[in-house]
């Protein structure tokens, strides 16, 4: 049966109640889709054991970010976790992951500066800080993330080699709508025409994917291109487009596809802001 506990010594307890056994973890600001089931699927198929935490991050929020009003619905998580098989859910407090007192920051130096950390300048650090505590706090053998924060999971990679953390990373593909939106938490904010014009993202990059695929290689003619195929949406308003080396996140001027290209996006649909990517 599925416990859920808030305390550090629990999750202690229960994972090194097996020393021997597997367990996947799957960190979530909760607000479940699709998405994070697909993680936990990974997760529950790999290890003995699965533990999700539901946390909404105040570090990884700017002041003037959608912290008070981010979706939350903890009696509909525990539900969908305990039908996907789920063993144990964390549920800290701000007062358990940040105590009076707190002073301690994981920043990445170079792979946070550009993509998301251009637009967030203090996200990503955010991210990394509560990453490695409930990495330290869990002790997993296996930790999932989605494709879909592709920035994020170039720095949870980063920081788990650099730290010798103890734990494997694995990255599951990008959840879609039938008409090619990713899953997001954020996806409730668009109305209803906002929610039709959001297809530009996944639309897009399609384009953008199938001429790299056909043999393009020239990076600022292409983020030309698919800047142009966003503006053409006219609720969408873009932050920035990047078609970069997925590694080092530096925009490639010539594509060099054996290192690999990830194309992506970040728009706004009035205040929400979503994000896309492929990675060729
Ligand atoms: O991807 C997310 O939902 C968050 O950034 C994460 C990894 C749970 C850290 O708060």
């Amino acid at each position: 049966m599925m416990q859920v506990v808030d305390t550090i010594e629990q999750v202690r307890a229960a994972r090194w109640a097996d020393s021997a056994a597997t367990w996947g973890l799957v960190p979530t600001m909760g607000y479940l889709h699709e998405g994070h089931l697909s993680l936990v699927a990974a997760s529950t198929a790999e290890n003995d054991f699965t533990a999700v935490t539901i946390y909404v991050n105040p570090t990884q929020f700017a002041p003037d970010e959608d912290l008070n009003t981010y979706p939350r619905d903890m009696a509909r998580d525990l539900a969908l976790l305990a039908a996907a098989g789920v063993d144990w859910v964390f549920t800290p407090t701000d007062a358990l992951m940040y105590p009076v007192g707190f002073q301690t920051e994981v920043r990445i130096s170079e792979v946070t500066q550009m993509l998301e950390g251009a637009s967030r300048p203090t996200h990503l650090h955010g991210v990394a800080t509560v990453v490695t505590k409930l990495l330290n706090i869990v002790q997993p053998t296996r930790a999932y993330f989605g494709q879909k924060d592709a920035q994020q999971t170039v720095v949870v990679k980063r920081l788990v080699a650099d730290l010798n953390i103890n734990t494997e990373i694995v990255i599951c593909p990008i959840v879609r709508e039938a008409d090619g939106l990713a899953l997001s938490s954020r996806n409730v904010y668009l109305s209803a025409a906002q929610r039709r014009a959001a297809v530009v993202l996944s639309q897009s990059i399609a384009t953008i994917a199938d001429e790299i695929e056909a043999g393009a290689r020239d990076g600022e003619a292409l983020r030309q291109q698919l800047a142009a195929l966003i503006a053409a949406e006219p609720l969408a308003q873009l932050d920035y487009v990047s078609i970069a080396n997925p590694l080092t996140l530096h925009e490639w001027t010539t594509i060099e596809m054996e290192k690999g290209v990830l194309v992506s996006v970040a728009v706004f649909f009035g205040r929400t802001r979503l994000i896309d990517n492929r990675l060729l």
